[in-house]
């Protein structure tokens, strides 16, 4: 398993993920993603919504705003429960979660006293409007899901959709964690890919027993190593205020296995509470019963950042290749942040160069292709190996009377010579797409 030192360099290095606010000293847990890194992010984002939107006819999409009505987070607990127990160490003043503490009594960093606990919401707070005053308080949502609650009536008018059906949404969420670290899996502003999907309440057993299978597998189908994932079920105690069950996938990261994604039975809670607080109905006709129902709901609910670490830890490789160390993210095609990059073998040759550049451009018709002639050719392909592109296409000398080019497997380093006429097909073809 790959150190995660060797991940957040090359993070770095390779312009995949920066620390927020780097030059001003950062801040903590919270992360900027580079050219490379906002490739592979959209790539996640879009191979998910792919098979969760596109691939299915029972899930339409939606993107809520962040910003909600404050009593949503009345009525969905969340000012009340989504707290952590915290202590302050009475001498060096540090402050810990309870929960993650194995000695509850003194400070595991100075062996301090430590404070009662007391509860602090994770929520981050401001104020909407000119004026700072009573009733502006407004809070950045800690999860997407509510906005598909409230929304939950206009998207069954305007879609009619029948029971089972899915809303799906990707967007930001932001949550004041206090125990950070381990890089972008515990971040204090993330984006989650979430579904939240109605089904009669009898058949609520049968949908959470699909999702969980449905999510499992999506990742392995990307790519994960399936021992590097595992299910694990939340005893009672750790169950979410809202849900009758919960059963997280996680992954073997190199800190230990971690909550990659959970699937929640939410029940009839959200749309329930929502209809009370507010006081409109949220309900269903069912034609089967003739009568209103609420119905249930299985919530398949996944953090973008975390598939995206999963993903770059399980693809890393470093191999011995004639003596030398070889660094390569074996990605998924689907989700490599550049398909193809072209160099130039020579770049002191106009000739050469004009042609590398025009294939670029033409490639760049169907997906993101990269040009490079910035370094050695050796170098040129351990750049793209470091950032998983499956093909790179080398322009020579002979490419100018031939019209063939070098194409080179990020997998197997194997090169083959391909009509310049048919490389945009070609690739296709070895990307697996039409
Ligand atoms: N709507 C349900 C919900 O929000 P959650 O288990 O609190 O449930 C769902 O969060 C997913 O969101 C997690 O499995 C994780 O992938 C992601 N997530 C939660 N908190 C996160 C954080 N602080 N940083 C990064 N991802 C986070």
């Amino acid at each position: 398993m790959v150190d995660m030192k060797k991940i957040v360099s090359l993070c770095k290095r390779r312009g995949i993920i920066f620390q927020s606010s780097e030059v001003y000293g950062g801040v903590g847990s919270v992360w900027d993603y580079g050219p490379v890194g906002v490739e592979l992010k959209n790539n996640v984002k879009a191979a998910w919504w792919k098979s969760n939107v596109y691939g299915r006819d029972d899930m339409v999409g939606l993107d809520a705003a962040i910003l909600m009505h404050p009593q949503t987070w009345e009525a969905s607990g969340h000012i009340t429960s989504f707290a952590d127990l915290l202590v302050d160490c009475k001498k060096c003043k540090k402050r810990f979660r309870q929960d993650q503490l194995k000695d509850k009594k003194s400070c595991p960093e100075c062996e301090g006293e430590l404070t009662d606990s007391r509860k602090f919401n994770l929520m981050f707070k401001t104020s909407i409007g000119p004026v700072e005053e009573k009733g502006s308080a407004i809070y950045l949502r800690p999860e997407t899901a509510q906005g598909i609650f409230l929304n939950f009536v206009n998207v069954l008018n305007s879609s009619r959709k029948r029971l089972p059906f899915g809303i799906a949404q990707i967007g930001k969420a932001f949550r004041n964690e206090i125990t950070t670290g381990n890089f972008t899996f515990r971040c204090r502003e993330f984006e989650q890919m979430e579904i939240e999907y109605f089904v009669r309440p009898d058949d609520d057993q049968k949908w959470y027993d699909y999702w969980v299978d449905e999510r499992f597998s999506w990742y392995s189908r990307f790519g994960i190593d399936r021992k590097n994932l595992r299910l694990r079920q939340h005893k009672k105690e750790e169950t979410a205020h809202y849900a009758k069950s919960c059963h997280d996938i996680e992954y073997n990261f190199p800190f230990g296995w971690s909550e990659l994604e959970g699937i929640a039975n939410r029940t009839d809670f959200d749309l329930s509470q929502h209809a009370k607080v507010s006081g409109k109905e949220l309900v269903y006709f069912d034609d089967e019963k003739k009568k209103n129902i609420v119905p249930y709901v299985i919530e398949p609910s996944g953090g973008v950042d975390r598939a995206l670490l999963a993903f770059l830890v399980d693809s890393y490789h470093e191999e011995k290749v004639r003596n030398e160390k070889r660094t390569v993210l074996k990605l998924h095609k689907e989700l490599a942040p550049v398909k193809a990059a072209v160099f130039p073998l020579l770049k002191n040759k106009p000739e050469i160069v004009e042609m590398a550049r025009k294939i670029r451009e033409d490639l760049s018709g169907d997906y993101n292709a990269a040009y490079d002639d910035t370094a050695s050719i050796g170098r040129l392909y351990r750049r793209q190996d470091e950032i998983g592109t499956p093909y790179c296409v080398t322009v020579d000398v002979q490419s100018l009377d031939d019209k063939k080019v070098t194409v080179r497997d990020r997998d197997t380093m194997e090169q083959d010579r391909v009509p310049v006429d048919a490389l945009r097909k070609v690739i296709k073809e070895r990307l697996g797409e039409r």
